[in-house]
């Protein structure tokens, strides 16, 4: 099932819920923020229902996010509902790591495969600013060491660079982490949403990234894991370690994104810049059949033509300048 531009549906992010235990000034600025009512919320068996009309049409990547997914009860249960259908190849997580040390050990007795933790600094100052207050960047390093404890490896680091905020700490994310096989992630700051007040000052295109990372380790271009990867993938020359560049502003990837995003309410989104959703839980809550589902699903995608990060500066100049923000439907 290809979308207008050729582009298959692969990966499938799910978002469990849209609340936060951190103010991420790029994502989720303190505000007084409005959270989809309970009833609203897909239950795990609805959420594992579309999981297998997704499945059915040819996902085989699952991305658990958010908001902070940890945040949503019995999180692991849902990972072991998923991990039980058999075409699910991958199942990963995406968090904030401070509810970590809770739940790590019982996400890998449930069957997860791989995390990924966000981490814009070691900064503790830098950290407190960056959450709006509301974190500790010891908190998310314990997560980082109960996720190692319970057998996570090659866990992905993933650092939004914001410039003159936390750009002149990157050299140390990378200190921290070579030698632990763990791989850290410098992602360009995007416009996502609309309440993040995003410049284009802000972003640290990731050639000077690269430039500066360069010079203190040499690096060395390596081959995608596989195509249609976001990151740039780099090894420090010496040995110790891998890094990852995602060039969203720079140079944007539109023309392999195969993800689909479900939102914590059943709404289907085909771009992380989309401003609308397709209502799924409606029809699923409905009564609709598996085959009727992904008729929608199939429809919806056929007609997709999203590239905004290709087109951004037309649309931003253009565009009605609605987004979905980036806590409703995950990273
Ligand atoms: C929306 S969060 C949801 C999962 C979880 N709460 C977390 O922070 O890892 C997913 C990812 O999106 C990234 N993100 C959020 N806003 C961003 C922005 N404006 N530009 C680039 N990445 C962003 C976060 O850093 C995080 O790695
Ligand atoms: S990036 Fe993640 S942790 Fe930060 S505010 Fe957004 S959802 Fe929360």
């Amino acid at each position: 099932m290809n979308d207008l531009l050729g582009r298959p549906l692969r990966n499938l992010r799910l978002s469990v819920t849209d609340r936060c235990n951190l103010r991420c000034e790029y994502c989720m600025p303190e505000d007084d923020y409005v959270w989809l009512p309970r009833e609203d919320v897909l239950h795990f068996e609805e959420t594992s229902a579309l999981v297998d009309v997704f499945l059915a049409l040819g996902v085989d990547k699952i991305r658990l996010t958010g908001g902070e997914p940890l945040l949503r009860r019995d999180l692991p249960q849902l990972v072991g509902m998923l991990r039980g259908i058999e075409q699910v190849e991958d199942i990963a997580l995406t968090t904030n790591g401070v509810l970590l040390p809770r739940f790590a050990a019982a996400l890998r007795e449930a069957g997860l495969m791989r995390i990924t933790v966000s981490l814009d600094t070691l900064d503790p100052q830098t950290f407190r600013t960056l959450s709006g207050g509301r974190g500790e960047v010891e908190q998310v390093l314990a997560g980082i060491a109960a996720a190692e404890a319970a057998g996570f490896e090659r866990i992905k680091l993933n650092c939004v660079v914001m410039r003159g905020v936390n750009d002149a700490q990157v050299l140390d994310l990378v200190e921290r982490f070579r030698g632990t096989g763990h791989i850290v992630r410098f992602i360009e700051y995007m416009d996502v949403g609309t309440l993040n007040h995003w410049s284009r000052d802000l972003v640290v295109p990731s050639a000077e990234l690269l430039a500066r990372i360069e010079a203190r380790w040499p690096l060395r271009a390596l081959e995608p894991n596989y195509r249609g990867e976001v990151a740039g993938r780099y090894a420090l020359a010496d040995g110790s370690g891998e890094i990852g560049i995602i060039s969203s502003v720079s140079q944007p990837f539109c023309g392999d994104c195969s993800r689909a995003r479900l939102s914590a309410d059943g709404r289907m989104y085909t771009c992380l810049f989309a401003s609308d959703g397709h209502d799924l839980r409606s029809a699923l809550r409905g009564g609709a059949s598996d085959d009727e589902l992904a008729g929608i699903v199939d429809a919806v995608w056929s007609k997709r033509s999203d590239r905004y990060s290709e087109q951004r500066a037309g649309l931003r100049a253009h565009g009605d300048g609605r987004k979905v923000e980036m806590f409703s439907i995950g990273g």
